[in-house]
């Protein structure tokens, strides 16, 4: 089977892609506004994650949020790393001067080695330069930038607020909130205290907080009026296009057996509702996918025959209602992570992450967590005129 025809099968198959948005200048959102573009861990597609200079990137672009995800460092400081372990996005480990530091740590129940932020001080990581994580995309730009702050973020994002004339949003993550909080090294209180000096401590300040812990938001709530996001992750999807969903480490801590699939049940979502804003689901729990099965392996097949298993062999499956459901209570959904390569693009979008965009912000959703601004907001033109 060549791969025309089996992308030609997949759009047969697949009655995922709404084929019409009907009125094309009306989004499905909450408000009725076109959905926010939300610039994931910066201009990630084309420069380190997390540096100044990549949300600088980001916002020139045009993006709507800039996204830092937050850890603290031994001195308590918030710096955004997507991880504590700063052995992908930094140059640590060439560094002869931290040799001694490396070492194993429990990361929400997993064991991990490597350099944790919370054994150096700010000063130290200062010294550190960001590098590319992924080895499909351009490392120009390794050994450049520093790892900023969260308080350099929220300068960065005033200024250029101020000098751009609009009002660029923040979107920080608490990121393993309770594994900090077991280190003494808590980012509540420094997260707050940030957003309240920088005055964005509202309701309608451009900032959603997001965190993968409910019981996280839950303490959040008691201490600002921002809005808050839950976030919802997975293990996998199943070659049928059911979600492996994992047990979030909250819920682990206090012996609550539900999934993220089980918080996103109608029941799960009105729960959300009294403690959040919004919610944050991996893609699939809104448009899944797919495998098609190789009877040899039991496994999904390399249905294109680029000798891969990747995104381009999975076909889309029908909408679920999680949209739907959440907007019946308010809720605004902003799925994650929308990223430009074709390997990360279901065999029906045929390549083009336009279309992915197109299937989502057709089916309703208030934003999107994209590593391409720019992508994102040429698939939101296209819906626009
Ligand atoms: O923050 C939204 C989404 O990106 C969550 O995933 O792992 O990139 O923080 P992660
Ligand atoms: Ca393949």
């Amino acid at each position: 089977m060549n791969k025309k025809t089996i992308i030609a099968m997949a759009l047969a198959t697949a009655a995922a892609v709404p084929a019409s948005a009907g009125p094309k200048t009306v989004f499905p959102t909450l408000d009725g506004k076109a959905p926010l573009v939300i610039a994931h861990r910066g201009a990630s597609g084309y420069m380190p994650d997390h540096t100044l200079e990549g949300y600088a990137k980001a916002i020139e672009l045009g993006a709507d949020f800039i996204e830092p995800d937050l850890v603290a460092t031994k001195d308590g400081v918030l710096i955004a790393r997507h991880e504590p372990n700063l052995k992908d996005t930094t140059d640590v480990a060439k560094r002869p001067e931290f040799a001694s530091r490396k070492r194993k740590m429990m990361v929400d129940g997993n064991e991990e080695e490597g350099w944790f932020a919370s054994d150096f001080t700010l000063a130290e990581i200062k010294t550190l330069r960001a590098i590319q994580p992924r080895g499909d995309r351009s490392k120009a730009f390794d050994g450049q930038f520093q790892v900023p702050t969260f308080e350099e973020v929220l300068a960065l994002r005033e200024a250029k607020s101020k000098e751009l004339g609009r009002q660029i949003g923040v979107y920080p993550e608490t990121k393993h909130p309770t594994y900090h909080q077991q280190l003494g090294l808590a980012l509540e209180q420094p997260l707050v205290a940030l957003l309240k000096q920088y005055k964005l401590n509202r309701k309608d300040a451009p900032v959603f907080i997001q965190s993968f812990e409910a019981a996280n938001l839950k303490q959040l709530r008691k201490l600002t009026a921002n809005k808050l996001v839950y976030l919802l992750d997975a293990n996998d999807v199943r070659p049928d296009g059911s979600i492996d969903a994992n047990v979030p480490y909250d819920h682990v801590v206090a012996g609550d057996k539900r999934t993220y699939a089980d918080m996103l049940t109608p029941a799960g979502l009105k729960e959300i509702k009294s403690f959040a804003d919004g919610i944050g689901p991996w893609k699939p729990y809104l448009i899944s996918w797919q495998a098609m099965v190789d009877p040899k392996t039991g496994k999904a097949a390399d249905v294109d025959g680029d000798k891969v298993v990747d995104q381009r062999d999975m076909t889309l499956i029908e909408p679920s209602d999680v949209v739907k459901n959440a907007h019946k209570l308010g809720l605004v959904v902003h799925p994650y992570t929308f990223r430009n390569e074709a390997k990360h693009l279901a065999a029906n979008f045929q390549d083009s992450p336009l279309e992915e965009y197109r299937a989502y912000f057709e089916l309703g959703v208030d934003g999107v967590f994209t590593d391409y601004t720019d992508t994102a907001l040429a698939a939101r033109r296209l819906l626009q005129k």
